[in-house]
């Protein structure tokens, strides 16, 4: 098969009504979309991103009203959340209508839905009577694709078509909240920030990773990962227990410290900005990996607005197993 790569909405729609897959740009990173309501489809995204069908899936909306009609018992903290912050990174675990197939949420009671902000992807959705059923645009375990060239270097052979929306705005996967016994709570740290979500549902819990039946295998430990060793921590720690030489540096300013002129450095912002450091983040580890480097030293964020879920992200690349 060969892949396109394009900007055509109504290319793009008559493939996904006709039961292909697209791959598609969204604020977060690339998904790769089909109709979430055939389960021959749902099942063809699982078998071309090599993903575990025990890992269940983001469903992509473009309105409130198709929340209603693929969820109940929606309760208020929900509503307040998609009047406040769709489109945008944020999933919602709502309890499911029977009209979405087991497949998507592997079996699960819930499923995750979100309203994503783009306008190609929107369009795209507005064009169908189905909403799309999308994980990252990757192979499973892999970093997920922030540019149509990340999906088209893995998925090329494997999709017929990649609408182009550019780079992603926000680069880091969505934020997933539940609403078990109606106390909210972070499944995946992501794009939206959880001091943002606390001004609207006031506290909140997050879920660690140590769950052994991660209701996110986003939680899982090892993911989101580089074939190579990502070293993760204080910057002056690591350089002091690594020998700098064949590593690469991933840092957020790039201000504290000095490296030998021949060690890479992914300097994610250097002004300080942490959007914009989120934004680059999956591109450098990318880069990384296909560089020279045997190794990555990345240095830890201050755990301030979207810097939890880039040590979130960092910490799970380090995970070898
Ligand atoms: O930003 C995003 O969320 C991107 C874009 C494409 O929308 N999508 C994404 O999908 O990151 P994926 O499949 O890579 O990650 C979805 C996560 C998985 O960790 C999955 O376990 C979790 O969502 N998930 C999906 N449905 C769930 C459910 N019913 N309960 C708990 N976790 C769920
Ligand atoms: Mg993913």
């Amino acid at each position: 098969m060969t892949t396109k790569i394009g900007t055509d909405i109504n290319y793009a729609s008559g493939l996904l009504q006709a039961g292909s897959l697209v791959a598609i740009p969204t604020e977060t990173v690339y998904g790769l979309a089909g109709n979430a309501l055939d389960e021959n489809v749902v099942l063809s995204i699982f078998k071309t991103k090599e993903r575990p069908e025990f890992d269940p899936l983001i469903v992509h909306v473009s309105s409130i009203a198709q929340v209603e009609k693929y969820a109940q018992d929606i309760p208020q903290a929900a509503y307040d959340l998609m009047q406040r912050f769709w489109p945008g990174p944020l999933t919602l675990l709502l309890n499911k209508k029977n009209n979405i197939p087991d497949l998507v949420t592997s079996g699960l009671n819930t499923v995750a839905l979100r309203m994503p902000n783009h306008p190609l992807t929107l369009n795209l959705l507005n064009s169908i009577d189905f909403p799309l059923a999308a994980p990252s645009a990757n192979p499973f375990g892999y970093i997920s694709p922030t540019t149509a060239k990340h999906v088209a270097d893995q998925l090329s052979g494997k999709i017929p078509y990649i609408l182009d929306g550019g780079a992603c705005e926000v680069g880091i996967e969505s934020t997933i909240i539940g609403f078990e016994n109606n106390v909210c709570t972070i499944y995946r740290l992501g794009g939206m920030a959880v001091d943002e979500i606390e001004k609207v549902v006031g506290e909140i819990q997050i879920t660690g990773s140590s769950v052994s039946d991660p209701r996110a295998p986003g939680m899982l430990k090892s993911h989101y990962a580089p074939a190579k060793p990502v070293y993760f921590g204080e910057m002056s720690h690591l350089i002091k227990t690594h020998a700098l030489k064949n590593a690469a540096v991933l840092c957020f300013t790039g201000d504290d410290h000095d490296f030998p002129q021949d060690v890479p450095v992914y300097t994610l912002s250097p002004h300080g900005n942490m959007e914009e450091a989120a934004k680059y983040l999956f591109a450098a580890l990318r880069e990384f990996d296909q560089s020279g480097a045997q190794f990555l030293l990345a240095e830890k964020f201050p755990e301030k607005g979207l810097g939890k879920a880039i040590n979130d992200r960092l910490m799970r690349a380090s995970h070898a197993e």
